[in-house]
């Protein structure tokens, strides 16, 4: 089933959590919701759980408006950071109470629970109580008591937040298979680029309660709307200079970028660090540090006061200290308004 929002506005007291939200969650699809701490994640996954009410605005899955019902009325799975199972009840009893409560009949509730616990790769832990697994493994006894009911919605805000890296990438991938596997319609909470970028169909970038980009996860790297979100999407982040340009042109130390806009006078150029190239013309900058990644290696790069990164191959030897000249690769820099900071064109 799919999701719709429409103009929604959430208010604590007179401060606007979410300004004006309108998106649409394809059926069968998983969306994230990524953004910086306090942009209005979990408050949008709140509210579209019930368990917020908007000041206004619409909610729609599929054709019903279920804008103001409460949590019980929709039938959704909910998965949170801190969850918490019920301690005192084996994995089989956790993933077996939200049946009991819908009143389930008693053998195909059983079922149900092999079922799921197949689906979350859990069915050697059923008898155990939750503190006897591990973090990985408790969170997925959490998405299986979600998925249970076999909702058509599935909202996790955070869901893996207290695991390890490796578990993290793990779980992850775990998550998008059970996803796809279910063919539920799944919202994805997180503040970690990386981790958006790994599993979305799309990511709704949120910025201070509103929508700053909803694209996939390749167009919003290739194709930031603005600086935010160039800056956001990314590691290590884009490389920002401020320019003056002039007829169409701008010059930083031998290096002349001719193809900008000419009706600009500034702008500020951004370049990831993997568009940076060694040039005979281009900006003179000194070598910080050196970090060698495995793959690759980050140089950091100091040119007039800024640092900016550039990723080189790893038979690329340099020493810190060493004096390096660097340009952006022809057409991959990004040209941002001054004031708006909205995307104009690509250089
Ligand atoms: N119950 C609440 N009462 C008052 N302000 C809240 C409440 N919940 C969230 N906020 C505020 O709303 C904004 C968005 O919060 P939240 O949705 O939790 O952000 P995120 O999940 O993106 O970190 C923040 O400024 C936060 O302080
Ligand atoms: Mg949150």
């Amino acid at each position: 089933m799919g999701i719709r929002l429409e103009n929604l506005v959430v208010k604590f007291g007179d401060f606007k959590a979410i300004n004006d939200v309108t998106l649409q969650i394809p059926k069968g699809k998983l969306v994230s919701l990524l953004g910086p701490s306090g942009s209005g994640k979990s408050t949008t996954l709140f509210t579209i759980s019930g368990i917020h009410k908007p000041h206004s605005g619409k909610i729609f899955f599929g054709d019903r408006d279920v804008t103001g019902l409460e949590p019980e009325q929709l039938g959704i799975g909910l998965v949170f950071q801190n969850y918490a199972l019920y301690p005192h009840m084996t994995v089989r009893e956790n993933i077996l109470f939200p049946l009991r409560n819908l009143k389930w009949d008693k053998v195909k509730a059983e079922e149900r629970v092999l079922e799921v616990a197949k689906i979350v790769k859990i069915q050697d832990q059923l008898d155990k109580k939750p503190a006897q697994l591990s973090g990985g493994q408790q969170q997925r006894v959490a998405i299986a008591r979600a998925i249970a009911k076999n909702p058509d919605i599935l909202l996790l805000d955070e869901p893996l937040s207290n695991l390890d890296t490796k578990l993290r990438v793990e779980t992850r991938q775990e998550i998008r298979r059970i996803q796809k596997e279910t063919g539920v319609t799944a919202i994805f909470v997180t503040h970690d680029q990386e981790e958006a970028m790994s599993i979305s169909d799309e990511i709704v970038l949120m910025k201070d309660g509103a929508i700053q980009q909803i694209s996939s996860p390749s167009d919003i790297y290739m194709n930031p709307v603005n600086k935010f979100v160039a800056s956001f999407i990314g590691s290590p982040e884009m490389n920002f200079i401020d320019i003056a340009i002039n007829d169409g042109k701008c010059t930083i130390d031998s290096l002349t970028i001719d193809n900008l806009p000419k009706n600009m006078t500034k702008a500020t150029l951004g370049f990831r660090a993997e568009d940076l190239e060694v040039a005979t013309e281009g900006l003179k900058t000194k070598v910080m540090t050196v970090e060698i990644l495995g793959r690759e290696r980050l140089l950091t790069l100091e040119h007039q006061g800024r640092t900016y990164k550039m990723l080189v191959d790893k038979e690329f030897y340099v020493n810190e200290g060493e004096e390096l000249i660097v340009k952006p690769k022809t057409g991959k820099s990004y040209v941002f308004d001054a004031e708006s900071e909205a995307f104009v064109t690509k250089c």
